[in-house]
C-alpha cells in the first residue's frame, strides 16, 4: 500500500500530469483538497472509488482515512492544488506517514505561479532585468513569517516577486514594496489562473489598489517586478550567433566539441 501525493495543478483539469492521472486511475481511495482541486479531475478515479473531500477534515481525521486504507491494503491518491512543494501541507502528512511506516510517493504538479505567468504570456526571468523569482506570502491568521522573510528584504534584491495567499493584504504589499521598486513598478494580479473564471489586472504599485475589484477576494497571485513590462532586455547568450556551447560548438577546436555546458534553456 502506498499514499501517492499528486500535484493537481492550478485549476484547469487538463493541467494534470499524465503520471498523476494514471496514479489517480489506479487508486481505490482518493483524498482531495476540495477548496482548490477541480472536481473534474476526480473523473479519473476508478469506478467505485472512495472519494473524500478533505477540506473540512482535521489532520488527525485525514490520517485516520489513510490508516483505514492501509489496513485494507488500498493505495491512496492524495490530491493537493498546484505543486506539492509549496503551501500544500504535505510536509506534516509525510512526517506522520514516516512515523507510521506507511510508504508514499510524490508526483509534482503545475504550480500556480507558472499558470499565472502563462496567463500573462510572461517570462519571469529576463536577462539583465531579473534572474530570480521569489515565491513568498505575507503573514496569515494561522501562519507567521519567519524573521527575515519580509517583503522589504526580498524587494531589496530587485527580483520578481510571486506573492501568494495575500490578496487581502494588498495595501500592506504596496506599502512594503514601493520604497524599493518605486511607484511606477508594474504589478499583475491573476485570480484563479487557468480556471474558466480567471481574471487579470495589470497596474502599478501606485494604481493597483484603486483598480482592484474588491469582490474578487480569494485565490489570486500578485506578481511584482520590472520584468512585467520590460521590452528592452538583452537577448540571452544561449541562442546568440557565434556563442560557443555544447549543443552548438563553433569549431572543431571548441572546448565544447566534446565537453559540457553550464547553461539550461534548449
Ligand atoms: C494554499 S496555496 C497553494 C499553492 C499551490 N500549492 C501552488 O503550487 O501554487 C493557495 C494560494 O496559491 C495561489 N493560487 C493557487 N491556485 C491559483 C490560481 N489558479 N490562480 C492564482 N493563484 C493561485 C493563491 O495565492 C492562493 O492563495
Amino acid at each position: 500500500m502506498t499514499v501517492h501525493f499528486i500535484g493537481a495543478g492550478p485549476g484547469a483539469p487538463d493541467l494534470l500530469t499524465l503520471r498523476g492521472r494514471d496514479l489517480i486511475a489506479a487508486c481505490p481511495v482518493c483524498l482531495y483538497a476540495g477548496s482548490l482541486v477541480p472536481e473534474e479531475i476526480l473523473k479519473h478515479c476508478p469506478k467505485g472509488a472512495r472519494i473524500i473531500n478533505t477540506a473540512p477534515l482535521s489532520l488527525d481525521e485525514i490520517m485516520q482515512e489513510i490508516q483505514t486504507a492501509n489496513a485494507a491494503g488500498q493505495d491512496v491518491a492524495r490530491l493537493h492544488s498546484g505543486d506539492l512543494s509549496v503551501w500544500s501541507a504535505m510536509g506534516e502528512q509525510l512526517r506522520r506517514l514516516r512515523e507510521l511506516g506507511i510508504p508514499y510517493s510524490v508526483t509534482p504538479g503545475v504550480p500556480s505561479f507558472a499558470a499565472a505567468a502563462a496567463t500573462l504570456g510572461q517570462e519571469l526571468t529576463l536577462p539583465g532585468v531579473a534572474q530570480s523569482v521569489v515565491l513568498t506570502r505575507t503573514p496569515g491568521r494561522a501562519s507567521a513569517m519567519p524573521e527575515g522573510e519580509t517583503l522589504a528584504n526580498f524587494a531589496r534584491t530587485g527580483a520578481t516577486l510571486a506573492i501568494h495567499l495575500s490578496i487581502h493584504n494588498l495595501a500592506q504589499v504596496v506599502e512594503s514594496l514601493t520604497p524599493h521598486y518605486g511607484e511606477e513598478c508594474p504589478v499583475a494580479i491573476v485570480w484563479r489562473a487557468s480556471w474558466p473564471d480567471e481574471h487579470v489586472l495589470r497596474g502599478r504599485l501606485s494604481t493597483v489598489e484603486s483598480l482592484i475589484d474588491h469582490t474578487l477576494q480569494r485565490t489570486a497571485l500578485i506578481l511584482v517586478g520590472p520584468v512585467l513590462e520590460s521590452e528592452d532586455f538583452q537577448e540571452s547568450s544561449l541562442y546568440a550567433v557565434g556563442y560557443d556551447r555544447r549543443f552548438r560548438p563553433q569549431s572543431a577546436d571548441s572546448p565544447f566539441a566534446s565537453s559540457t555546458d553550464e547553461e539550461g534553456g534548449a
